[in-house]
């Protein structure tokens, strides 16, 4: 009855063929013929300017984050050809990882249980933020994006670049970050990445500041900033950027993958790896460093606020991903909704269940038939952790009471949120499932985004989490029950076949199957 999402995506991806060519004028002399012999001629002004008009103007083509199935003509795809073992001289089946030193896996699986995609200019940062669509360039921008694996992926968690013996990062710092790459680093607020990839990472961010400036649909303004606390799109650090960039210049393999991008996918390139001299003319020299124990660069003092005061309640401090979607029953019988819980939930708190959608800031429509909203009273004993909890399955299944309009699930398709009230008196998400035909991370609220919602592109009407649950920690699980390859549709019921701890959790799907399923 259980479909094997990977044997459908192996076969398929073998007979995939990658993109050829479709750019002839990336050859450096054509590409940049309207630059000067010598870049350092130009003024700051005009060498920023003159660099964003070319890098946006021969951004030619976006290359979709997700198509189905996956790893056909998306980032996926791209990254199995930019990041190839084989230009480092490995097998050509494997990919190399960012963060990790010299270490190449197989390229497939990828995703789910296999490697992830890696947004250096953070997802959380602008790229995604402020913008119901979490689409555009720069979300698809694969200068930006590279293979990473799980664990890579949470430890570096959206942090600033920077040096740890520079700065106190917010305290925290664990060096290696991860076993066996003995010269990274992490903070709470940064990350250090191994050594032979300093000056790559330092010019990706520059090329990202340079060719992003906001005035693009679904773009923000990315800056690379010392004081990063001053503007709200902002990222650290440039001063350890620039310093890096002079310190590590670019590889045979950096130049390579940039011209392949430019050549085979968007049509531009990354002038910070092929003028390396750019970067003094519009970034200037790196601030001195600052003095032992500093929070901020010296510069940055006159221009710190000070921090708005805000005391978060309970529901504030449910973390994304904290409680996660597992299963709904949308066929016309009794509507079903399911949880995973990770983290006890405080007694008393009042957990809200809607189908209205989510505008950015508050849920819309509403108190009308067709939409609503039911509440749930967490017992005063509270909820234990690795709990399957739900409404009409799952413990208190039976225990939410209307609240607004009617809730009542649609079996072509629905989004549907799990919040709380927060401490400022508005609806903070907890976890979001949409579903059906037009599931799209257009609704999905900001702060999901990364983790915590999940959305399926499919026809059923019943969906079940059928991924791996027993051997990974719980953030790998939050990545995976996000990932669609991780859940079975059908028309029959899904059924909870056992709750009892994330240790052996199975699920299965009761009645009539509905054929090959998956995205
Ligand atoms: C790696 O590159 C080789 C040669 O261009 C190509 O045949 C192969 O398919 C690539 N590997 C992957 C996983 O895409
Ligand atoms: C990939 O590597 C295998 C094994 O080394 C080799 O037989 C094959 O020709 C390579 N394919 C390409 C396209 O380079
Ligand atoms: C880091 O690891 C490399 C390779 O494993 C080793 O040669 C080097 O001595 C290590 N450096 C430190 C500071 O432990």
């Amino acid at each position: 009855m259980m479909t094997n999402s990977w044997s459908i995506l192996l076969p398929s991806f073998l007979f995939t063929t990658a993109y050829a060519a479709i750019y002839n004028d990336c050859g450096s002399g054509d590409y940049y013929s309207s630059f000067p012999t010598d870049v350092t001629s130009w003024s700051q002004e005009e060498a920023r300017s003159n660099v964003a008009a070319l890098s946006k103007s021969k951004h030619r083509n976006v290359v979709p984050n997700i198509v189905v199935p996956l790893g056909e003509n998306d980032i996926f795809e791209a990254l199995m050809a930019l990041d190839n073992g084989s230009m480092y001289g490995m097998a050509n089946s494997t990919v190399r990882l960012l963060f990790s030193i010299d270490e190449f896996v197989p390229a497939i699986p990828f995703s789910g249980t296999g490697w992830q995609k890696e947004w250096i200019w953070p997802r959380r940062r602008a790229i995604c933020e402020n913008s119901l669509d979490c689409v555009g360039k720069d979300l698809s921008d694969l200068h930006n994006v590279r293979p990473t694996s799980q664990l890579s992926k949470l430890v570096r968690d959206s942090k600033y670049f920077a040096s740890c013996d520079l700065l106190n990062h917010g305290g925290g710092c664990m060096s290696p970050a991860e076993d066996g790459s003995n010269t990274t680093c992490s903070c709470n607020r940064a990350y250090q990445p191994p050594e032979s990839q300093r000056g790559e990472i330092a010019r990706i961010l520059m090329y990202m500041d340079v060719r992003y400036d906001g005035t693009e649909e679904d773009s923000e303004d990315l800056r690379l900033a010392d004081c990063p606390f001053n503007a709200p799109y902002d990222f650290a650090y440039l001063s350890q950027m620039i310093k890096w960039h002079n310190q590590y210049p670019p590889s045979e393999q950096e130049k390579m993958r940039n011209e392949l991008v430019c050549t085979d996918y968007q049509g531009n390139r990354n002038p910070f790896v092929d003028y390396p001299a750019l970067v003094s003319v519009i970034f200037g020299e790196p601030l001195p460093d600052p003095a032992a124990g500093r929070e901020n660069y010296e510069v940055c003092d006159e221009l710190t606020t000070s921090s708005p005061t805000f005391a978060p309640n309970e529901c504030d401090m449910i973390a994304p991903g904290d409680i996660v979607f597992f299963m709904v029953n949308s066929d016309g019988g009794p509507d079903e909704v399911a949880f995973w819980n990770y983290e006890e939930i405080p007694g008393e708190l009042e957990l809200f269940l809607t189908d209205r959608p989510w505008d950015g800031s508050s849920f819309i429509g509403g108190a009308n038939n067709e939409e609503g909203t039911i509440k749930l009273v967490v017992p005063s004993e509270g909820i234990d952790g690795e709990t399957i909890i739900g409404f009409g399955a799952g413990k208190l299944g039976g225990s939410w009471a209307p609240e607004e309009g009617t809730f009542s699930l649609a079996p072509n398709g629905e989004q549907i949120f799990l919040y709380c009230m927060g401490a400022l008196g508005g609806p903070v998400p907890l976890a979001s499932i949409a579903y059906g035909p037009t599931a799209s991370q257009n609704t999905v609220a900001d702060r999901l985004k990364d983790r915590g919602a999940v959305i399926i592109e499919g026809p059923f009407p019943n969906w079940i989490y059928n991924g791996p649950t027993d051997t990974l920690e719980k953030l790998q699980l939050q990545e995976a029950s996000k990932d669609p390859a991780n859940w079975n549709g059908g028309e029959g019921r899904a059924t909870l076949t056992s709750s009892a701890n994330s240790v052996g959790l199975t699920f299965a799907f009761l009645g009539l199957f509905a054929g090959a399923v998956l995205i």
